[in-house]
Order: structure tokens, then C-alpha cells, then sequence
């Protein structure tokens, strides 16, 4: 049987996880479901985040998928023993990945962290990043605004842009050599990160650290899929408006979109 990765979030923000399964293992399968009605995740209660995750776990687990993936800081944060404790396959978060990623690409151990409100007060990346290094000076900051301005579409716009600029104000100048985009909806704000923080600081996704993390695990257990002749057939689902969902996923995955011949099934849940 083909099973597929599943791969949660509370919105779009997941599918930077996806776009990079997408390039490092073309030949697998992802059912991916993103929370978007009831987005964002960041200024929730912890209980109601797992409560939510789990929700989520249970319902992708019907497919039955070989792995889940946490593609949401917000949700690894704070649920994924409890998502580890309750499925028989394994579950995979993204902030360790973040973490290694981060002290590989730092050379004088100054580190910027910036998340939601719900990664940041957890304080999981510190302990993630200090379990590598006890030398390293961390500079965390939550920027609450970001994820409703990713979840709208808006990436570019000057609205987009001033509040990138306003959200990181308190960075700039704080000689930091690598900046972890510790929500996985940054990424689609790149540029005016970048910008906003100087293009010497390095930008770091957990994506490509976190897939590498799903690879070795399901070279580990055998789970890899073969490659086939034919694209395998991706599922993508959302809680809130199909249209936006669809919308987005297609512009941020285009080019997989027509290499891999997605089907979409958006139904409305919740
Ligand atoms: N993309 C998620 C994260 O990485 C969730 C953001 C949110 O819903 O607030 O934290």
C-alpha cells in the first residue's frame, strides 16, 4: 500500500514543509490539513493547541499515513509528546530540526529566534537550541502580526512590508548572525524579513532540516516509497474558505502543482 506523510498546520504555513518533501523526496505521497478556520494558533492557550493537534492526528490518522509531521512550531511546541503518546507511528516536529539548523549555520553563536506569541512564551527553542550549545546568546521575539498577514495572501504588499519592518524593529542592530523563522508561515515573508534584518543575517527554515529528519527515518524503518513512473497523488485539506486555501497552496507550490498533478479534495470541517 502507498501511504502517504501527513503533514498538519494551523493554516498555509505548513506547506514550506511540504514544498521542500516536495524537492528532497519527490516520490512520496503527502495528505497534508491545515487548520485554516480556526488559524491562528499563536496566541491559544497550550490546552487548547493540543486539543486541536490531536484532533487533527485523529482525523489524517483515517488515512492511514506513515508518519505524521508537526509543521506548525506553535503546535511542536507543545504537543508533540502528547501526538508521539497516542499514534503508533512516528511523529516529527520542526523545532529540534530549527534548533540544528540554526547552530550549523552560526558562526559567532548570536542567534535570533522569531515565532508566535505561543512558540516564543514556551521557550522551546531555547532549549532545544542550549541541549547543542551552552555558549550561544539568543535573542527571542514574537511578532503576533505576521501569520494573519500570510493567511490573508498578503505577501508583498506595502502593508505586508511595513508590518514585517514594525514586527522586527526591535532586532535590527543586535548583531545577530543567523535568525531562525520559527513559525513555519515565515518563509513566505522572505524578503521583507530579509531586508528588514540585513541581508548578512542568515534566514533559517527548519523545512529543509526537518524533511532531511523525515528521510532518514524512513530509510530507517524501510518506509521509503519507491519511485514510480507516475506522480504520486497528493491530498491537501483545510478547515476554513477552499478558495483562499487553494489559491495559496497553488501560487506556493506551482511548480510541483503541475509536475505532480495534484488533486484537490478541500472539504470544511469544524
Ligand atoms: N505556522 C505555525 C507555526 O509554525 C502556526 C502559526 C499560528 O497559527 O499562529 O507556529
Amino acid at each position: 500500500m502507498n501511504q502517504a506523510i501527513a503533514v498538519m498546520d494551523s493554516g498555509v504555513g505548513g506547506l514550506t514543509v511540504v514544498k521542500e518533501v516536495l524537492k528532497q523526496l519527490p516520490q512520496e505521497q503527502v495528505l497534508y490539513f491545515g487548520d485554516t478556520a480556526r488559524a491562528p494558533y499563536g496566541p491559544r492557550d497550550p490546552e487548547e493547541v493540543v486539543r486541536f493537534t490531536r484532533e487533527i492526528a485523529e482525523y489524517l490518522s483515517r488515512y492511514q499515513p506513515k508518519m505524521i509531521v508537526l509543521a506548525c512550531n506553535t503546535a511542536t511546541a507543545v504537543a508533540l509528546d502528547d501526538i508521539r503518546s497516542r499514534v503508533d507511528i512516528p511523529v516529527v516536529g520542526v523545532i529540534k530540526p530549527g534548533a540544528r539548523a540554526a547552530v550549523k549555520a552560526s558562526r559567532s553563536g548570536r542567534i535570533g529566534v522569531i515565532g508566535t506569541e505561543g512558540t516564543i512564551r514556551s521557550g522551546a527553542y531555547d532549549e532545544a537550541l542550549r541541549e547543542i550549545s551552552s555558549q550561544l546568546e539568543i535573542v527571542s521575539l514574537a511578532c503576533p502580526d505576521l501569520v494573519p498577514l500570510v493567511e490573508a495572501g498578503d505577501f508583498d504588499s506595502p502593508h505586508a512590508w511595513e508590518t514585517v519592518r514594525r514586527s522586527l524593529a526591535p532586532l535590527v542592530g543586535r548583531e545577530l548572525d543567523s535568525l531562525i523563522m520559527g513559525c513555519t508561515h515565515y518563509p513566505f515573508l522572505t524578503a521583507s524579513i530579509a531586508e528588514t534584518v540585513g541581508h548578512k543575517v542568515e534566514l533559517i527554515s527548519s523545512a529543509e532540516e526537518t524533511v532531511r529528519e523525515i528521510g532518514t527515518i524512513l530509510s530507517y524503518n524501510g518506509k521509503l516509497a519507491k519511485p514510480k513512473s507516475e506522480s504520486p497523488l497528493h491530498r491537501f485539506f483545510c478547515s476554513g474558505d477552499p478558495v483562499l486555501f487553494r489559491r495559496i497552496t497553488s501560487a506556493w507550490l506551482e511548480k510541483q502543482v503541475e509536475a505532480s498533478s495534484i488533486v484537490w479534495q478541500v472539504q470544511t470541517t469544524c
